[in-house]
């Protein structure tokens, strides 16, 4: 498809006895320029009312009206939710939890993810899927399942972690070694012998906390794969995706990227709930960011809410614009799609009071309904950008499989280790310096950054540290923060200096950590005659305590029995340079910091420097650069534009309005 792809989960299945409903969706969708619909994602009672009898006309029959009406199907596969007599003739689909309770049937996203008979069958409904709609030219997409989560702790997905492990480590000691069983007297004599982590069981060894989750990721990305190669056996050669949360945490997406064709996601942020709209966007664009990186490509924005989220706390309504602008903003990151959740409201159960764009009132001039229709323009007006990619030059590694092992470290600070805030603030202080930014993992490529930034890189694993090395040699600049390189991929403490491997690389050791309690301060003082004069800021959370191996020492220590030791540093290291922040400044302080070395980097700003509340990234494509900029805020903002900036949407004028955009193109 040409334009970006607009529409979102249609649930037509719930209103087939009343035809009139189609007919009603079709010519309001239309009008509002919806040109894609998500659909069959929990039909699987419908597509197969009895085991082995299919029934497909009925979704054929849809998919063709709305194809006749230039509204094309992302077909999902239906695994998210089963139908009744599935469970009840193989209850070995359903999940057992961590006390060893068995689920009953209800609910969704709650299958056991090994099960060869939850697996078998739907590997049977994908093909019968594939095979029918694999040549439909209505169909431009698979999206597999829905929303994928959780883990089941049945004897099946023990045995299958066993067998992970067994692959992993090889050896029962080497296992042993990795997670320090020798500790308390927790050895295993034998792979048999491991149990998932449990709460009344082995819930302490972090090494086995850290494999589990990468064993639910395993066996979710295993899941998938068997869904993906079900639908390529049948032919079906459209691409792939999956629909993922933000800060989720419960698997590694990396993983997921590897085996699908399109990252797509599902973002609710907290408009109106939030500290301020402005936070909730910026928290937002993180994870469009991180979406867009994972693969380097456009992703899919696969749902939205277009008015009050139902499942929030408080279902506050989208004020005026924010529907628009919200759909904005995702493009701005890079979504080649702006999809709501749902299209039609529903009449009864969970979400009947979710937002929708066709509301219980079936009318087309509700506020909501007109501000998808906008949008729907607008999309159509600025198609040009689809497919523009990304060129950050600057990255942040926001890796899932650190935050693991950082959150149950078991010190220095069990209150909050903090890593979600750290990377968030550092984001922040990047986008007020309006640049784009790569949000990745730790195993993406770091080639072609000008600037990597490395905070709380505790846990170490596809070989970052050399390729960390490589980056600074060649030219990078690396800002990397305290706990840095302090355990393997396992949980196990690197011996001799850290940060690991990297000591020369930073021109620093680490020799303690002083970690503070909350609300406690202590200072960043410049040091006098130092090659970079940066200003005094407090600082929290942690104090590390590092000696010079070769680094400059930038900043010192204000206070405690520490006052005047390094606490910020930089190294030359072979064409690059290495910068290390032993404490946790304030978002001011990065401000300003950041500023500084993207200048030196000569990395290109977006505009000299962002408003509060606003949003600004960029998309390039055949020698343009789109530009965006959004306000979140309540009031207009002033922004300085290029002299030759051609509009896309907005006006050439300094003024941003209140909860709205321009968009722009410059020579890239
Ligand atoms: C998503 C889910 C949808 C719907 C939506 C409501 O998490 O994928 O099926 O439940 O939330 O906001």
């Amino acid at each position: 498809m040409e334009e970006f792809i607009y529409g979102g989960d249609y649930n037509p299945d719930q209103w087939l006895d009343e035809p009139q409903v189609l007919e009603d969706d079709i010519r309001m969708m239309k009008k509002a320029h919806i040109n894609e619909v998500s659909l069959g994602i929990f039909s699987w009672a419908l597509l197969e009312p009895e085991e082995g009898r299919f029934e497909f006309d009925w979704l054929a029959d849809i998919i063709h009206k709305l194809y006749e009406n230039g509204i094309y199907t992302i077909l999902a596969t239906p695994s998210g939710a089963r139908p009744r007599w599935l469970a009840k003739k193989y209850p070995e689909v359903l999940r057992t939890y961590e006390d060893g309770k068995k689920a009953k049937f209800g609910g969704r996203h709650n299958h056991c993810l090994t099960s060869p008979a939850y697996r078998e069958k739907v590997r049977i409904i994908d093909a019968k899927l594939a095979e029918c709609f694999k040549d439909d030219p209505a169909v431009i997409g698979w999206h597999i399942s829905n929303e994928f989560s959780g883990e089941c702790y049945c004897s099946h997905c023990q045995d299958e972690f066993r067998k992970f492990l067994k692959r992993k480590f090889g050896s029962i000691e080497k296992l042993n070694h990795e997670w320090w069983t020798t500790f308390w007297s927790h050895t295993y004599t034998s792979f048999d012998e491991i149990e998932p982590p449990s709460s009344i069981g082995e819930n302490e060894t972090n090494g086995l906390i850290i494999d589990w989750r990468r064993f639910a990721t395993y066996a979710c990305t295993d899941f998938i794969k068997n869904e993906i190669e079900a639908i390529r056996s049948a032919g079906a050669k459209q691409p792939v995706t999956t629909n993922m949360m933000y800060e989720f945490g419960g698997y590694d997406y990396a993983e997921f990227a590897k085996v699908i064709d399109t990252m797509s996601w599902d973002s609710y942020p907290e408009w109106g709930i939030a500290e301020s709209d402005g936070k909730a966007a910026l928290e937002h664009g993180l994870y469009h960011d991180m979406m867009r990186s994972f693969k380097d490509k456009p992703f899919l924005l696969m749902e939205s809410c277009p008015s009050g989220t139902n499942w929030q706390s408080v279902s506050r309504l989208k004020r005026p614009g924010l529907l628009k602008l919200a759909g904005i903003h995702a493009v701005s990151h890079g979504a080649d799609s702006v999809q709501y959740f749902q299209i039609r409201q529903g009449r009864g159960s969970s979400e009947k009071f979710h937002g929708a764009v066709i509301d219980h009132t079936g009318r087309d001039d509700t506020r909501v309904f007109k501000e998808v229709t906008e949008t729907g323009a607008l999309l159509k007006e600025i198609a040009e950008i689809k497919g523009a990619v990304g060129d950050a030059k600057v990255a942040i590694i926001n890796d899932t499989q650190n935050k693991w092992a950082l959150e149950n470290s078991q010190g220095p600070r069990n209150c909050n280790e903090g890593y979600y805030e750290t990377v968030h603030k550092i984001y922040e202080a990047l986008k007020i310096n309006a640049v784009d930014v790569d949000v990745i993992e730790e195993s993406h490529s770091f080639d072609g950054y000008k600037i990597l930034i490395a905070p709380m890189l505790y846990s170490l694993h596809d070989g970052a540290e050399k390729r960390i090395r490589e980056f600074v040699e060649n030219g990078g600049i690396l800002i990397s923060t305290y706990l840095c390189g302090v355990v393997n991929e396992n949980d196990l403490c690197y011996m001799g200096d850290i940060p690991y491997d990297m000591t020369d690389v930073l021109g620093v050791r680490t020799e303690e950590i002083d970690a503070l309690c909350d609300g406690m301060k202590n200072s960043l003082l410049p040091v006098e005659g130092a090659s970079m004069r940066l200003q005094e800021t407090d600082c929290e959370k942690m104090c590390e305590l590092i000696s010079l191996k070769g680094a400059e020492c930038l900043m010192t220590y204000g206070s405690d029995f520490y006052k005047g030791s390094p606490a910020l540093t930089v190294n030359q290291f072979g064409k690059g340079k290495a910068y290390y922040i032993a404490s946790e400044p304030d978002r001011e302080f990065y401000v300003g910091f950041l500023g500084r070395i993207i200048k030196e980097a000569g990395v290109v700003k977006l505009m000299e420097s962002l408003p509060e509340e606003c949003d600004i990234a960029s998309r390039v494509k055949g020698g343009k650069r789109y530009v965006f900029i959004e306000n979140f805020g309540r009031e207009d903002k002033e922004v300085k534009l290029p002299e030759v900036a051609d509009m896309l949407y907005g006006d050439t004028s300094s003024k941003l309005p209140a909860t709205d955009a321009k968009i722009y193109s410059i020579k890239a």
